[in-house]
Protein backbone atom coordinates (compact mmCIF):
# COMPACT_ATOMS: atom_id res chain seq x y z
CA UNK A 1 0.00 0.00 0.00
CA UNK A 2 2.77 2.54 0.72
CA UNK A 3 4.66 1.16 -1.54
CA UNK A 4 2.05 2.04 -4.61
CA UNK A 5 1.85 5.61 -3.30
CA UNK A 6 5.95 5.83 -3.02
CA UNK A 7 5.70 4.74 -6.80
CA UNK A 8 2.93 7.00 -8.08
CA UNK A 9 4.68 9.94 -6.64
CA UNK A 10 7.71 9.36 -7.97
CA UNK A 11 6.21 10.34 -11.27
CA UNK A 12 5.55 13.77 -10.55
CA UNK A 13 7.34 16.51 -12.33
CA UNK A 14 9.25 18.64 -10.43
CA UNK A 15 7.70 22.18 -10.26
CA UNK A 16 8.90 24.48 -12.98
CA UNK A 17 8.87 27.16 -10.97
CA UNK A 18 11.46 25.80 -8.86
CA UNK A 19 14.02 26.86 -11.45
CA UNK A 20 13.14 30.20 -11.28
CA UNK A 21 14.97 30.67 -8.39
CA UNK A 22 17.93 28.62 -8.45
CA UNK A 23 20.06 30.62 -6.59
CA UNK A 24 17.43 30.54 -3.15
CA UNK A 25 17.62 27.20 -2.74
CA UNK A 26 19.02 24.09 -4.33
CA UNK A 27 15.77 21.94 -4.96
CA UNK A 28 17.85 17.91 -5.24
CA UNK A 29 15.24 16.16 -7.44
CA UNK A 30 17.61 13.15 -7.11
CA UNK A 31 19.70 12.11 -4.35
CA UNK A 32 18.52 13.40 -0.68
CA UNK A 33 21.71 13.89 0.60
CA UNK A 34 24.40 15.91 -1.34
CA UNK A 35 24.49 19.35 -0.84
CA UNK A 36 23.74 21.37 -3.38
CA UNK A 37 24.84 24.90 -2.21
CA UNK A 38 22.85 27.90 -3.39
CA UNK A 39 25.22 30.25 -4.98
CA UNK A 40 27.02 33.13 -2.87
CA UNK A 41 27.12 36.49 -4.73
CA UNK A 42 30.55 37.88 -4.71
CA UNK A 43 30.70 39.90 -1.18
CA UNK A 44 29.41 36.57 0.45
CA UNK A 45 32.31 35.12 -0.96
CA UNK A 46 34.27 37.27 0.59
CA UNK A 47 32.55 37.12 3.98
CA UNK A 48 33.03 33.22 3.55
CA UNK A 49 36.83 33.82 4.46
CA UNK A 50 36.37 36.39 7.25
CA UNK A 51 33.58 34.18 8.59
CA UNK A 52 35.16 31.16 9.10
CA UNK A 53 38.06 32.36 10.54
CA UNK A 54 36.15 34.22 13.16
CA UNK A 55 34.63 31.15 13.94
CA UNK A 56 38.05 29.73 14.54
CA UNK A 57 37.93 32.46 17.90
CA UNK A 58 34.40 30.96 18.74
CA UNK A 59 34.04 27.92 20.47
CA UNK A 60 30.18 27.67 20.83
CA UNK A 61 28.69 28.60 17.02
CA UNK A 62 28.12 25.12 16.60
CA UNK A 63 25.97 24.81 20.02
CA UNK A 64 22.64 24.06 19.80
CA UNK A 65 19.87 26.28 20.70
CA UNK A 66 18.89 24.78 24.16
CA UNK A 67 22.13 24.33 26.28
CA UNK A 68 22.08 24.31 29.67
CA UNK A 69 18.43 25.46 29.31
CA UNK A 70 17.26 22.00 29.07
CA UNK A 71 18.54 21.65 32.79
CA UNK A 72 15.35 23.76 33.43
CA UNK A 73 13.04 21.38 31.92
CA UNK A 74 10.81 21.65 34.92
CA UNK A 75 10.63 25.18 35.39
CA UNK A 76 8.55 26.52 32.35
CA UNK A 77 9.13 29.88 30.24
CA UNK A 78 6.62 31.62 31.94
CA UNK A 79 8.12 30.82 35.28
CA UNK A 80 11.12 32.47 34.36
CA UNK A 81 9.42 35.39 32.91
CA UNK A 82 7.62 35.73 36.05
CA UNK A 83 11.02 35.99 37.47
CA UNK A 84 11.54 39.03 35.42
CA UNK A 85 9.72 41.91 36.67
CA UNK A 86 11.21 44.97 35.21
CA UNK A 87 8.90 46.18 32.34
CA UNK A 88 10.54 48.84 30.02
CA UNK A 89 13.84 50.29 29.02
CA UNK A 90 13.21 53.52 30.27
CA UNK A 91 15.88 54.58 33.27
CA UNK A 92 14.69 54.64 36.74
CA UNK A 93 14.80 57.86 37.73
CA UNK A 94 14.90 60.29 34.54
CA UNK A 95 15.00 63.59 35.45
CA UNK A 96 16.49 65.29 33.29
CA UNK A 97 20.06 66.86 34.63
CA UNK A 98 20.64 63.73 36.68
CA UNK A 99 24.28 62.20 36.64
CA UNK A 100 23.75 58.31 37.98
CA UNK A 101 24.95 54.46 36.80
CA UNK A 102 21.28 52.58 37.89
CA UNK A 103 21.30 48.66 37.26
CA UNK A 104 18.87 46.58 37.22
CA UNK A 105 19.76 43.10 38.53
CA UNK A 106 16.54 41.27 38.80
CA UNK A 107 16.00 39.82 35.67
CA UNK A 108 16.74 36.35 35.28
CA UNK A 109 17.92 36.53 31.96
CA UNK A 110 19.80 39.68 31.70
CA UNK A 111 21.28 42.34 33.60
CA UNK A 112 20.83 46.05 32.42
CA UNK A 113 22.38 49.77 33.51
CA UNK A 114 21.24 52.85 33.00
CA UNK A 115 24.06 55.57 33.04
CA UNK A 116 23.14 59.28 32.35
CA UNK A 117 26.03 62.15 32.32
CA UNK A 118 29.02 63.70 31.09
CA UNK A 119 29.89 59.53 29.93
CA UNK A 120 32.95 59.03 28.09
CA UNK A 121 33.77 55.46 27.18
CA UNK A 122 37.60 54.13 27.90
CA UNK A 123 37.95 50.40 25.54
CA UNK A 124 41.44 50.03 26.65
CA UNK A 125 40.58 49.40 30.01
CA UNK A 126 36.99 47.88 29.18
CA UNK A 127 35.48 51.19 31.31
CA UNK A 128 32.46 53.48 31.06
CA UNK A 129 33.17 56.82 32.69
CA UNK A 130 30.77 59.13 34.25
CA UNK A 131 32.29 62.24 35.70
CA UNK A 132 30.76 63.76 38.13
CA UNK A 133 31.49 66.97 40.32
CA UNK A 134 29.55 65.72 42.71
CA UNK A 135 30.73 64.45 46.32
CA UNK A 136 31.87 60.98 45.39
CA UNK A 137 32.71 59.49 49.25
CA UNK A 138 29.74 57.67 49.83
CA UNK A 139 29.10 56.49 46.67
CA UNK A 140 28.86 53.05 44.68
CA UNK A 141 31.53 54.37 42.18
CA UNK A 142 31.63 51.26 40.39
CA UNK A 143 29.30 48.47 38.11
CA UNK A 144 30.12 45.53 36.82
CA UNK A 145 28.14 44.52 34.03
CA UNK A 146 28.44 41.17 31.15
CA UNK A 147 26.33 42.75 28.18
CA UNK A 148 24.62 39.72 27.27
CA UNK A 149 21.13 38.16 27.97
CA UNK A 150 21.96 34.46 28.43
CA UNK A 151 22.76 35.29 32.62
CA UNK A 152 21.46 32.34 33.77
CA UNK A 153 23.75 30.16 31.55
CA UNK A 154 27.37 30.58 33.69
CA UNK A 155 29.30 28.66 31.56
CA UNK A 156 28.55 31.00 28.32
CA UNK A 157 28.75 34.22 30.58
CA UNK A 158 32.25 33.01 31.37
CA UNK A 159 33.32 33.92 27.90
CA UNK A 160 31.72 37.10 28.04
CA UNK A 161 33.86 39.85 29.03
CA UNK A 162 33.25 42.09 31.99
CA UNK A 163 32.53 46.04 31.60
CA UNK A 164 33.17 48.79 33.96
CA UNK A 165 31.28 51.18 34.77
CA UNK A 166 32.82 53.82 36.64
CA UNK A 167 31.80 57.20 38.39
CA UNK A 168 35.21 59.53 38.25
CA UNK A 169 35.50 63.01 39.52
CA UNK A 170 35.36 65.00 37.05
CA UNK A 171 37.92 67.55 38.46
CA UNK A 172 40.76 65.48 39.21
CA UNK A 173 40.28 63.57 36.25
CA UNK A 174 38.25 65.46 33.66
CA UNK A 175 41.24 66.57 31.58
CA UNK A 176 42.99 63.28 31.48
CA UNK A 177 40.19 61.82 28.67
CA UNK A 178 38.60 64.58 26.49
CA UNK A 179 35.80 63.48 24.27
CA UNK A 180 37.38 62.36 20.86
CA UNK A 181 33.70 62.09 19.13
CA UNK A 182 30.60 63.43 20.64
CA UNK A 183 27.29 61.88 20.24
CA UNK A 184 23.94 63.82 20.45
CA UNK A 185 22.23 60.70 20.78
CA UNK A 186 22.41 57.86 23.12
CA UNK A 187 24.30 54.72 23.42
CA UNK A 188 23.31 51.04 23.58
CA UNK A 189 25.94 48.76 24.38
CA UNK A 190 25.90 44.76 23.97
CA UNK A 191 27.68 42.11 23.15
CA UNK A 192 27.69 39.75 20.11
CA UNK A 193 29.86 37.49 21.11
CA UNK A 194 28.27 34.01 23.34
CA UNK A 195 26.44 32.25 20.70
CA UNK A 196 26.58 34.56 17.91
CA UNK A 197 27.22 32.22 15.45
CA UNK A 198 23.77 30.92 15.69
CA UNK A 199 20.69 31.99 13.89
CA UNK A 200 18.62 31.27 16.74
CA UNK A 201 20.75 32.87 19.18
CA UNK A 202 21.05 35.97 17.05
CA UNK A 203 17.97 36.53 16.69
CA UNK A 204 16.87 35.41 20.18
CA UNK A 205 19.41 36.75 22.36
CA UNK A 206 20.56 39.85 20.47
CA UNK A 207 18.31 41.51 17.43
CA UNK A 208 15.53 40.79 19.10
CA UNK A 209 16.62 42.23 22.64
CA UNK A 210 18.16 44.79 20.95
CA UNK A 211 14.86 45.76 19.29
CA UNK A 212 13.08 45.87 22.60
CA UNK A 213 15.82 48.08 24.54
CA UNK A 214 15.97 50.56 21.34
CA UNK A 215 12.56 50.73 19.95
CA UNK A 216 11.92 54.16 22.31
CA UNK A 217 14.61 55.99 20.72
CA UNK A 218 13.32 55.54 17.33
CA UNK A 219 16.68 55.53 15.37
CA UNK A 220 18.06 57.67 17.20
CA UNK A 221 20.63 55.61 18.89
CA UNK A 222 24.50 54.66 18.83
CA UNK A 223 25.22 50.95 19.05
CA UNK A 224 28.30 50.33 20.94
CA UNK A 225 29.18 47.01 20.11
CA UNK A 226 31.57 44.61 22.34
CA UNK A 227 33.00 41.58 20.78
CA UNK A 228 31.78 42.98 16.94
CA UNK A 229 32.31 40.55 14.34
CA UNK A 230 32.33 42.59 10.83
CA UNK A 231 30.50 39.46 9.56
CA UNK A 232 27.27 39.92 12.12
CA UNK A 233 27.04 43.67 11.15
CA UNK A 234 27.06 42.59 6.73
CA UNK A 235 24.53 39.61 7.72
CA UNK A 236 22.39 42.40 9.64
CA UNK A 237 23.13 45.18 8.21
CA UNK A 238 19.79 45.78 6.59
CA UNK A 239 18.05 45.20 10.03
CA UNK A 240 20.52 47.18 12.05
CA UNK A 241 19.77 50.34 9.79
CA UNK A 242 15.99 49.89 10.57
CA UNK A 243 17.21 49.98 14.39
CA UNK A 244 19.61 53.23 14.02
CA UNK A 245 20.71 55.62 12.02
CA UNK A 246 24.19 55.82 12.95
CA UNK A 247 27.29 53.60 12.32
CA UNK A 248 28.18 51.19 14.79
CA UNK A 249 30.80 51.28 16.80
CA UNK A 250 33.07 48.59 17.71
CA UNK A 251 34.02 48.83 21.09
CA UNK A 252 37.03 46.96 21.27
CA UNK A 253 38.85 48.14 18.34
CA UNK A 254 38.00 51.93 18.34
CA UNK A 255 40.08 53.27 20.96
CA UNK A 256 38.70 56.99 20.48
CA UNK A 257 36.84 58.33 23.54
CA UNK A 258 33.11 58.65 22.71
CA UNK A 259 31.26 61.14 24.86
CA UNK A 260 27.33 60.33 25.49
CA UNK A 261 25.05 62.01 27.31
CA UNK A 262 22.93 58.63 28.06
CA UNK A 263 23.58 55.20 27.90
CA UNK A 264 22.28 51.77 28.40
CA UNK A 265 24.39 48.91 28.93
CA UNK A 266 22.86 45.51 28.29
CA UNK A 267 19.61 44.46 26.80
CA UNK A 268 15.75 43.60 27.91
CA UNK A 269 14.59 40.34 26.95
CA UNK A 270 11.34 38.89 27.17
CA UNK A 271 11.67 35.45 26.75
CA UNK A 272 11.93 33.15 23.44
CA UNK A 273 11.83 34.83 20.45
CA UNK A 274 9.07 37.13 21.56
CA UNK A 275 8.50 40.42 22.37
CA UNK A 276 6.16 41.33 25.38
CA UNK A 277 3.79 44.03 24.77
CA UNK A 278 3.03 44.62 28.91
CA UNK A 279 6.89 44.94 29.43
CA UNK A 280 7.32 47.57 26.54
CA UNK A 281 7.73 50.85 27.32
CA UNK A 282 4.56 52.00 24.76
CA UNK A 283 2.44 48.85 26.39
CA UNK A 284 1.42 48.44 22.67
CA UNK A 285 4.30 46.87 20.46
CA UNK A 286 4.22 43.29 19.82
CA UNK A 287 6.69 40.41 18.13
CA UNK A 288 4.65 41.21 14.99
CA UNK A 289 6.06 45.03 14.96
CA UNK A 290 9.55 43.55 14.87
CA UNK A 291 8.34 41.51 12.00
CA UNK A 292 7.06 44.49 10.55
CA UNK A 293 10.77 45.63 10.90
CA UNK A 294 11.81 42.47 9.22
CA UNK A 295 9.57 43.96 6.60
CA UNK A 296 10.63 47.19 5.89
CA UNK A 297 14.70 45.99 6.59
CA UNK A 298 14.33 43.62 3.70
CA UNK A 299 12.38 45.20 1.19
CA UNK A 300 14.75 47.15 -0.48
CA UNK A 301 17.11 44.13 -1.20
CA UNK A 302 13.95 41.82 -2.88
CA UNK A 303 13.01 45.01 -5.01
CA UNK A 304 16.32 44.94 -6.33
CA UNK A 305 16.45 40.69 -6.67
CA UNK A 306 13.46 41.71 -8.64
CA UNK A 307 14.07 43.89 -11.14
CA UNK A 308 16.54 41.92 -11.87
CA UNK A 309 14.93 39.02 -12.35
CA UNK A 310 12.43 40.99 -14.53
CA UNK A 311 15.67 41.75 -16.86
CA UNK A 312 16.71 37.92 -16.48
CA UNK A 313 13.23 36.48 -17.48
CA UNK A 314 11.20 39.36 -18.75
CA UNK A 315 7.43 38.35 -19.15
CA UNK A 316 7.47 34.78 -18.22
CA UNK A 317 8.52 35.00 -14.60
CA UNK A 318 5.88 37.20 -13.96
CA UNK A 319 3.18 35.31 -15.63
CA UNK A 320 4.35 32.46 -13.95
CA UNK A 321 3.82 34.33 -10.68
CA UNK A 322 0.80 34.75 -11.47
CA UNK A 323 -1.16 31.32 -11.45
CA UNK A 324 0.26 30.27 -7.91
CA UNK A 325 -0.22 27.50 -5.86
CA UNK A 326 -0.08 27.58 -2.38
CA UNK A 327 3.63 27.61 -1.47
CA UNK A 328 5.50 25.65 0.76
CA UNK A 329 8.98 26.15 2.34
CA UNK A 330 10.75 23.21 3.53
CA UNK A 331 13.80 23.69 5.01
CA UNK A 332 15.75 20.55 4.45
CA UNK A 333 19.04 19.66 6.43
CA UNK A 334 21.55 16.66 5.63
CA UNK A 335 22.94 14.42 8.76
CA UNK A 336 21.98 14.48 12.32
CA UNK A 337 17.90 15.56 11.92
CA UNK A 338 17.39 15.17 8.50
CA UNK A 339 14.75 13.22 6.90
CA UNK A 340 15.80 11.01 5.21
CA UNK A 341 12.47 10.37 2.51
CA UNK A 342 12.55 14.45 1.86
CA UNK A 343 12.37 13.52 -1.96
CA UNK A 344 9.19 11.50 -1.74
CA UNK A 345 8.14 14.03 1.05
CA UNK A 346 8.51 16.88 -1.48
CA UNK A 347 6.33 14.94 -4.04
CA UNK A 348 3.97 14.08 -1.49
CA UNK A 349 3.33 17.78 -1.03
CA UNK A 350 3.48 18.37 -4.95
CA UNK A 351 0.54 16.28 -5.87
CA UNK A 352 -1.49 17.73 -2.62
CA UNK A 353 -1.39 20.53 -4.65
CA UNK A 354 1.81 22.97 -2.92
CA UNK A 355 4.49 24.78 -5.38
CA UNK A 356 7.41 23.30 -2.97
CA UNK A 357 10.64 25.33 -1.82
CA UNK A 358 13.84 23.66 -0.50
CA UNK A 359 15.60 25.96 1.26
CA UNK A 360 19.29 24.70 2.56
CA UNK A 361 20.56 28.13 4.09
CA UNK A 362 24.27 28.24 5.21
CA UNK A 363 26.34 30.88 6.85
CA UNK A 364 26.48 32.75 3.80
CA UNK A 365 23.19 32.53 2.75
CA UNK A 366 21.40 36.09 2.44
CA UNK A 367 18.73 36.63 4.82
CA UNK A 368 16.84 38.59 2.57
CA UNK A 369 16.40 35.57 0.09
CA UNK A 370 14.93 33.36 2.84
CA UNK A 371 12.65 35.88 3.74
CA UNK A 372 11.41 36.35 0.14
CA UNK A 373 11.05 32.86 -0.16
CA UNK A 374 9.13 32.39 3.43
CA UNK A 375 7.24 36.17 3.08
CA UNK A 376 5.16 34.45 -0.02
CA UNK A 377 5.12 30.85 1.65
CA UNK A 378 1.49 29.87 3.10
CA UNK A 379 3.45 26.15 4.98
CA UNK A 380 6.52 25.95 6.53
CA UNK A 381 8.17 22.82 7.22
CA UNK A 382 11.24 21.76 8.83
CA UNK A 383 13.34 19.32 11.26
CA UNK A 384 13.54 20.82 14.90
CA UNK A 385 16.46 22.78 15.27
CA UNK A 386 17.82 26.93 14.76
CA UNK A 387 16.56 26.91 11.55
CA UNK A 388 13.28 27.22 12.65
CA UNK A 389 14.21 30.68 13.66
CA UNK A 390 13.03 31.55 10.14
CA UNK A 391 9.46 31.42 11.27
CA UNK A 392 9.62 34.77 12.10
CA UNK A 393 9.65 35.47 8.11
CA UNK A 394 6.73 34.14 7.92
CA UNK A 395 3.00 36.10 7.40
CA UNK A 396 0.83 36.27 10.07
CA UNK A 397 -2.11 33.15 9.54
CA UNK A 398 0.62 31.16 7.65
CA UNK A 399 1.16 27.08 8.73
CA UNK A 400 4.41 26.08 10.66
CA UNK A 401 4.71 22.44 10.81
CA UNK A 402 7.95 21.39 13.17
CA UNK A 403 8.58 17.36 12.36
CA UNK A 404 9.65 17.19 16.29
CA UNK A 405 12.53 14.55 16.76
CA UNK A 406 12.09 11.87 19.79
CA UNK A 407 13.40 13.53 22.73
CA UNK A 408 13.56 17.34 21.56
CA UNK A 409 9.33 17.67 22.43
CA UNK A 410 10.20 20.43 25.44
CA UNK A 411 12.28 22.31 23.48
CA UNK A 412 10.65 22.21 20.03
CA UNK A 413 7.50 23.63 21.76
CA UNK A 414 9.85 26.09 24.00
CA UNK A 415 11.92 27.68 21.91
CA UNK A 416 9.59 27.91 18.13
CA UNK A 417 6.47 26.08 18.78
CA UNK A 418 4.65 28.68 21.48
CA UNK A 419 6.80 31.80 19.96
CA UNK A 420 5.32 31.04 16.41
CA UNK A 421 1.80 31.15 18.50
CA UNK A 422 2.46 33.97 19.87
CA UNK A 423 3.42 35.66 16.52
CA UNK A 424 0.30 34.38 14.82
CA UNK A 425 1.16 31.06 12.77
CA UNK A 426 -0.98 28.17 12.91
CA UNK A 427 1.50 25.96 14.44
CA UNK A 428 1.45 22.16 14.22
CA UNK A 429 4.00 19.98 15.90
CA UNK A 430 4.47 16.75 14.56
CA UNK A 431 5.80 14.55 17.31
CA UNK A 432 7.54 11.68 15.00
CA UNK A 433 6.72 8.38 16.43
CA UNK A 434 9.48 5.81 17.82
CA UNK A 435 9.58 4.10 13.98
CA UNK A 436 10.01 7.34 12.05
CA UNK A 437 13.51 7.48 13.73
CA UNK A 438 16.35 6.32 13.20
CA UNK A 439 16.95 5.55 16.56
CA UNK A 440 14.04 2.63 16.07
CA UNK A 441 17.06 0.41 14.13
CA UNK A 442 19.90 0.76 16.58
CA UNK A 443 17.33 0.42 20.25
CA UNK A 444 15.38 -2.59 20.72
CA UNK A 445 11.88 -1.69 20.66
CA UNK A 446 11.61 -1.65 24.81
CA UNK A 447 14.31 0.85 25.04
CA UNK A 448 13.19 3.73 26.89
CA UNK A 449 15.44 5.67 24.71
CA UNK A 450 12.84 5.04 22.46
CA UNK A 451 9.75 4.36 24.66
CA UNK A 452 10.42 7.23 26.85
CA UNK A 453 12.38 9.56 26.13
CA UNK A 454 11.66 12.16 28.80
CA UNK A 455 13.32 9.54 31.44
CA UNK A 456 16.66 10.01 29.31
CA UNK A 457 16.68 14.13 28.66
CA UNK A 458 16.13 14.26 32.56
CA UNK A 459 19.22 13.49 32.65
CA UNK A 460 21.02 16.36 31.44
CA UNK A 461 22.00 18.12 28.18
CA UNK A 462 24.98 15.75 27.32
CA UNK A 463 21.96 12.71 26.70
CA UNK A 464 19.78 14.95 24.67
CA UNK A 465 22.59 15.95 23.08
CA UNK A 466 24.36 12.32 22.00
CA UNK A 467 21.12 10.80 21.69
CA UNK A 468 18.80 12.61 20.28
CA UNK A 469 19.99 16.07 18.45
CA UNK A 470 23.58 14.70 16.84
CA UNK A 471 22.77 11.42 16.15
CA UNK A 472 18.91 10.73 14.99
CA UNK A 473 17.57 11.33 11.57
CA UNK A 474 13.81 11.35 10.35
CA UNK A 475 12.19 8.87 8.31
CA UNK A 476 8.81 10.16 7.78
CA UNK A 477 5.33 7.75 7.49
CA UNK A 478 4.40 9.33 4.89
CA UNK A 479 1.09 8.36 5.18
CA UNK A 480 0.69 10.04 8.32
CA UNK A 481 2.50 12.89 7.56
CA UNK A 482 0.11 13.42 4.59
CA UNK A 483 -2.95 14.12 6.88
CA UNK A 484 -0.84 17.14 8.45
CA UNK A 485 -0.23 18.33 4.93
CA UNK A 486 -3.54 17.79 3.34
CA UNK A 487 -4.29 19.98 6.41
CA UNK A 488 -2.47 22.71 5.72
CA UNK A 489 -3.27 22.84 1.94
CA UNK A 490 -7.11 22.83 3.01
CA UNK A 491 -5.84 26.07 5.50
CA UNK A 492 -3.59 27.79 2.90
CA UNK A 493 -6.65 27.70 0.05
CA UNK A 494 -9.20 28.70 2.42
C1 LIG B 1 4.82 46.98 34.86
O1 LIG B 1 3.68 46.40 34.26
C2 LIG B 1 2.65 46.11 35.17
C3 LIG B 1 1.54 45.37 34.42
O2 LIG B 1 1.52 45.67 33.08
C4 LIG B 1 2.17 47.43 35.80
O3 LIG B 1 1.13 47.17 36.73
C5 LIG B 1 3.33 48.10 36.51
O4 LIG B 1 2.94 49.35 37.02
C6 LIG B 1 4.50 48.29 35.52
N1 LIG B 1 5.65 48.81 36.22
C7 LIG B 1 6.38 49.80 35.76
C8 LIG B 1 7.58 50.14 36.56
O5 LIG B 1 6.10 50.40 34.75
C1 LIG C 1 5.67 40.42 2.06
O1 LIG C 1 4.38 40.07 1.65
C2 LIG C 1 3.44 41.12 1.75
C3 LIG C 1 2.05 40.59 1.44
O2 LIG C 1 2.04 39.58 0.51
C4 LIG C 1 3.83 42.25 0.82
O3 LIG C 1 2.92 43.32 0.92
C5 LIG C 1 5.22 42.72 1.23
O4 LIG C 1 5.65 43.74 0.36
C6 LIG C 1 6.20 41.57 1.20
N1 LIG C 1 7.45 42.03 1.73
C7 LIG C 1 8.57 42.12 1.01
C8 LIG C 1 9.75 42.67 1.71
O5 LIG C 1 8.65 41.77 -0.13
Amino acid sequence: MVRQNLKKVEHIKVDESIRLFPYVYGLNNSSGNSAKRSRPTLIYLLLISIISSCFVFAPHFLSFPYPSALFLIDSSIKEIENRVPQNDTESPQTSKNEESILCDRTGYRSDICFMKGDIRTHSRSSSIFLYTSNDLTDHVSQENIKPYTRKWETSIMETIPELKLVTKDLKLFGNKRKCQVIHEVPAVLFSTGGYTGNVYHEFNDGLIPLYITSKRFNKKVVFVIAEYHKWWEMKYGDVLSQLSDYPLIDFNKDKKTHCFKEAIVGLRIHGELTVDPSMMHDDTTTINDFRNLLDQAYKPRINRLEIEEEHQFHSTASKRRKTQRPKLALFSRTGSRGITNEDLMVKLAQRIGFQVEVLRPDRTTELAKIYRVLNSSNVMVGVHGAAMTHFLFMKPGGVFIQIIPLGTDWAAETYYGEPAKKLGLDYIGYGILPRESSLYDKYDKDDPILRDPRSITKKGWQFTKEIYLTNQQVRLDLRRFKKVLVDAYAKSTS
